[in-house]
């Protein structure tokens, strides 16, 4: 029987133009840029213009992964777009992508997993490609989180901002190389234990609200730091690597205190931490894709190179995607 793996073929990633300083902000809520970069590590974020959506921002960021990849849209198969922020309650965003793109075949699905989304879209993806269902899919993270802040509550309205960024994968034979590209393992999980912990007050089915962004902001900063290390060494435990053979850790971009605290837990150099959260904030599903675009486009990550990626989120949702580039 053949096996297959998913190869990265091509990243993108797309950012509202609007800048909104941790200064700008402060003239609205009481907080400081000293106080937020100290707690955070985030100096601006970026806010979608009026006009703009969570299907905008993801078809752009689709549009820019395509051209990296040199493919049409057309080829692809798969579209799997995470996001907490959709368009609308129903249809899916995905088939706003994919109308956008001009697909009229194929299967396009959102996946809501909130900051932990495109780690559980890579992993969806990564299973129907392994088992030969479809040859390419095209991994979105989509959010407009500035539609659902509560801009008067300093200390979430500070963390968050829009962005999107795409992965194209495509399906190859697994040979007899000894480091063959494609992902390697992808580990997700879930607590539901912990979901008031991070949650939207608002929804279709209780309130009929759309809702505001609550959070207990220590707790989820506990949670973070020990499910997070505790599904890196699950990830180098089930492929025998070890913390060293990473070249490049893309960890979800939330708060550099949470991002330092694990590369200490684990061992990890602190240089090979890709880190990006300072320009966006935290953009939930579509952090991991835009800090990988970054890193791939100024040559930072290189074709064999070890790339770990790392999430958390809502729900409690956690996991991990180890991928040789
Ligand atoms: N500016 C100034 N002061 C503030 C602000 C602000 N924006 N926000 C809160 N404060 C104040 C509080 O009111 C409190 O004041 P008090 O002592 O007088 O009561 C004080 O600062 C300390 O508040 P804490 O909430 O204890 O501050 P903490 O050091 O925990 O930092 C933060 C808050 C940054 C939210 C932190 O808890 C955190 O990063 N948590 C993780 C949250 C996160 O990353 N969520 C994203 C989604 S999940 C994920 O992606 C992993």
């Amino acid at each position: 029987m053949k096996t297959y793996r998913s190869v990265v073929r091509g990243t993108g990633s797309y950012l509202p133009a609007r800048i909104v300083t941790n200064d700008e902000l402060a003239t609205s809520v009481d907080t400081s840029d000293a106080w937020i970069v100290e707690r955070t590590g985030i100096r601006e974020r970026r806010i979608a213009a009026d006009d703009e959506f969570t299907s905008t921002l993801g078809l752009e960021a689709a549009r820019r992964a395509l051209d990296h990849a040199g493919m049409k849209a057309d080829e692809i198969e798969l579209i799997v777009l995470a996001t907490s922020t959709p368009d609308y309650t129903f249809p899916a965003t995905a088939t706003a992508i994919q109308n956008g793109l001009g697909i009229t075949r194929g299967v396009a699905f959102d996946l809501q997993a909130v900051c932990s989304g495109f780690v559980f879209a890579l992993a969806t993806a990564d299973n129907f490609l392994k088992c030969g269902q479809y040859n390419t899919a095209l991994v979105i993270g989509s959010e407009t989180f500035s539609r659902i802040l509560d801009w008067d509550d300093r200390s979430t309205c500070i963390l968050f901002g829009d962005g999107a960024g795409a992965v194209i994968l495509e399906a190859r034979e697994s040979g007899n190389e000894a480091n063959p590209r494609g992902i390697i393992s992808t580990h997700i999980h879930s607590d539901g234990r912990y979901r008031d912990k991070l949650y939207v007050d608002g929804g279709v089915s209780k309130t009929g609200t759309v809702g505001h962004l609550r959070m207990q902001g220590r707790d989820v900063f506990r949670h973070a730091v020990v499910n997070i290390a505790a599904c890196i060494t699950e990830a180098l435990e089930a492929s025998g690597l070890k913390a060293d053979d990473i070249d490049w850790f893309v960890p979800h971009q939330a708060n550099k205190r949470i991002l330092d605290g694990t590369a200490r837990k684990i061992g990890l150099a602190p240089e090979k931490i890709v880190i990006t959260l300072d320009k966006h904030g935290n953009t939930s599903a579509a952090s991991i894709p835009l800090a990988l675009d970054e890193a791939v486009k100024d040559g930072r990550v290189k074709i064999g190179d070890l790339v770990l990626l790392e999430a958390m989120g809502g729900g409690f949702t956690w996991g991990s995607a180890l991928i040789r580039w």
